[in-house]
């Protein structure tokens, strides 16, 4: 899957660093340190469709990133589920699912603006009603709205590989953020992670494998069968065609 281009990647000497980690002091004139991100900021064009759905369904179904805990029954209007779903990207698996599971409420996180305007388009075509979208960097999300045990599972499919060695620290599946992940999920929540990346897939395999709360729910401690709800996507089945491969994994809490 392609990838964004780092421009200006961090100039950090700190390669364990992980995305949400701060590094180096503040330069003369700026205000604060920088903080790793796992994505860049694209460049994308909203289509007219994508800001019509704006208007239309932006009110109730985007919220907005506050740094304070999130009254989860509120936001969705009562009790359920919740799946977090990070980088959704333009939206097609996510509205799949939810269509799959009306009784869930899915919180899906996604920086990039035509996605999350892809994704109300779903929204108000399908009638979706089980779904809030968070425009903001997943990783504060987490850290900012999310208290401990609240969350049911957490969906991160296709992560940004980050290929080059020298970007592998803006990955966002490390350690860091797995225990962040694990200390939201609820006893028994799961967290499925797909990637067609086969070095990402080892580091995920492994960075999961060393989180003490989770396990493994493949008894062979290996890469899951694709769970059904999750939809092959049209770059997916190119990738499969051509002989590409795709791992899941999914790990649930103890
Ligand atoms: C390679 S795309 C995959 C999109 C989608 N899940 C799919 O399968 O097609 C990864 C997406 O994750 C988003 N992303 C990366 N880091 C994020 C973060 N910290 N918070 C929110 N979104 C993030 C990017 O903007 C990008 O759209």
């Amino acid at each position: 899957m392609q990838e964004p281009q780092a421009t200006t990647p961090p100039s950090s000497p700190d390669t364990d660093a992980a995305p949400g980690t701060t590094v180096g002091g503040a330069p003369a004139g700026v205000a604060f340190p920088k903080t790793i991100k796992s994505f860049v900021r694209r460049a994308g064009r909203t289509t007219t469709g994508q800001a019509k759905a704006f208007e239309a369904w932006g009110p109730a179904y985007v919220l907005p990133y506050q740094a304070q805990t999130l009254d989860l029954e509120k936001a969705f209007g009562g009790p359920g589920p919740v799946v977090m779903e990070i980088g959704f990207g333009m939206g097609d698996a996510t509205a799949h699912i939810a269509g799959l599971m009306p009784e869930t409420h899915f919180l899906c996180c996604e920086v990039h603006e035509p996605g999350v305007g892809a994704l109300l388009k779903h929204i108000g075509e399908r009638n979706l009603t089980n779904i809030r979208i968070l425009q903001h960097d997943a990783v504060e999300v987490i850290d900012h709205m999310l208290p401990e045990q609240v969350l049911d599972g957490v969906h991160i499919f296709f992560p940004d590989p980050w290929h080059k060695t020298k970007h592998n620290k803006r990955r966002l599946i490390q350690s860091p953020l797995v225990a962040k992940l694990a200390a939201r999920l609820r006893p028994g929540g799961y967290l499925h992670c797909a990637t067609d990346w086969q070095p990402y897939a080892e580091q995920i395999l492994e960075v999961l494998g060393a989180e003490p709360s989770l396990r493994n729910r493949q008894a062979d401690g290996g890469y899951a069968e694709k769970p059904a709800y999750r939809p092959l996507t049209k770059f997916e089945k190119r990738g499969l065609k051509l002989g590409h491969g795709v791992w899941d994994v999914v790990f649930e809490k103890r």
